[in-house]
């Protein structure tokens, strides 16, 4: 997918990124996104084999790589990758606390190591990449950046333990904004909508409903993985230099209350679709 040219090619040239889950999907976007700035990326997951695609395609775009497998929910692994990419691209000046696990499952049949896998990769997966991640940042006077969703705002059905761990996440997030700020490291979080592509929306649109997902979506379509990807660099680029504690809503306008099936209803019955 095409990288939009607006900002300065080489607004992040010698910066380094760090980025959970970001051998695919949204997080792969955003390593792109750095990578076409001029950043050095780091990327860490589960799987080898995902992390060495996506190297190919960052180096493709002129970007120095290191990949480490690592599991978020392990502490002393996250810590020995954030240190394996230190030693390749120096200390990092962004971390994307991305790494995310999702499936729809009504709380009445979660199973309770479910309920605490979600927990785990997404809030406690965060605090351990952004612990481990402190030093370096605090040398860079680096920024956070973490990967919430629309259920920090509130319910969704078949997503408890989503929306607890997202929720969980953003609290997070103002705390670190208010803690680290002395040291200079900025912490916002993207909340991105529905985005095309990804396996998040094949998890949670499956079933023939796309084009109902789409009427609910108020600027009428999905998102795209660059969507998010622009908006990272920004929130790590020198143009946000006084943006902390923030909740960046890149959703075309999913979770304005009233839109989705209250707004359809409305339009509906005033004759505009
Ligand atoms: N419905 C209900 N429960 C489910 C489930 C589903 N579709 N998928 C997994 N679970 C439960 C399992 O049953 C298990 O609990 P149990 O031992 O009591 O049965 C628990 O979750 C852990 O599952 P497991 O597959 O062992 O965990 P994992 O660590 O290998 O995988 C997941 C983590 C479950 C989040 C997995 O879906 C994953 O790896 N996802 C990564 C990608 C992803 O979700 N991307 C979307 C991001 S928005």
């Amino acid at each position: 997918m095409e990288i939009l040219n607006y900002l300065p090619r080489d607004l992040l040239q010698d910066k380094s990124v760090f980025i959970t889950g970001g051998g695919s999907g949204i997080n792969l976007g955003i390593a792109r996104n750095f990578a076409a700035l001029g950043a050095n990326v780091g990327i860490c997951g589960r799987t080898s084999k995902k992390l060495e695609i996506a190297r190919a395609e960052l180096e493709a775009l002129g970007a120095r790589v290191s990949t480490s497998v690592a599991d978020v929910r392990d502490y002393d692994e996250i810590a020995k990758a954030l240190q394996e990419c230190e030693k390749t691209l120096g200390a990092i000046d962004c971390l994307v606390c991305g790494a995310a696990g999702n499936f729809l499952a009504p709380a009445e049949n979660m199973s309770p190591i479910g309920f605490k896998t979600v927990i785990e990769i997404d809030l406690i997966g965060s605090f351990n990449t952004a612990r481990a991640a402190f030093d370096q940042l605090k040398e860079t006077r680096g920024s956070i950046i973490f990967i919430s969703a629309g259920q920090t705002f509130g319910p969704y059905f078949a997503q408890s333990h989503v929306g607890a761990a997202k929720a969980g996440i953003d609290n997070l997030m103002r705390c670190l904004a208010m803690e680290w700020g002395s040291h200079g490291i900025r912490c916002n979080s993207i909340v991105p909508g529905p985005i095309a592509g990804t396996e998040g929306m094949k998890r949670l649109a499956a079933g023939g409903y796309e084009r109902k997902w789409i009427e609910a979506i108020p600027l009428g379509r999905f998102g795209t993985v660059n969507d998010i990807g622009q908006m990272a660099v920004f929130l790590a680029s020198p143009l946000a230099s006084y943006v902390t504690g923030a909740h960046i809503v890149v959703d075309g306008g999913q979770n304005l209350p009233g839109s989705g099936v209250f707004g359809q209803l409305i339009s509906e019955s005033l004759g505009y679709q």
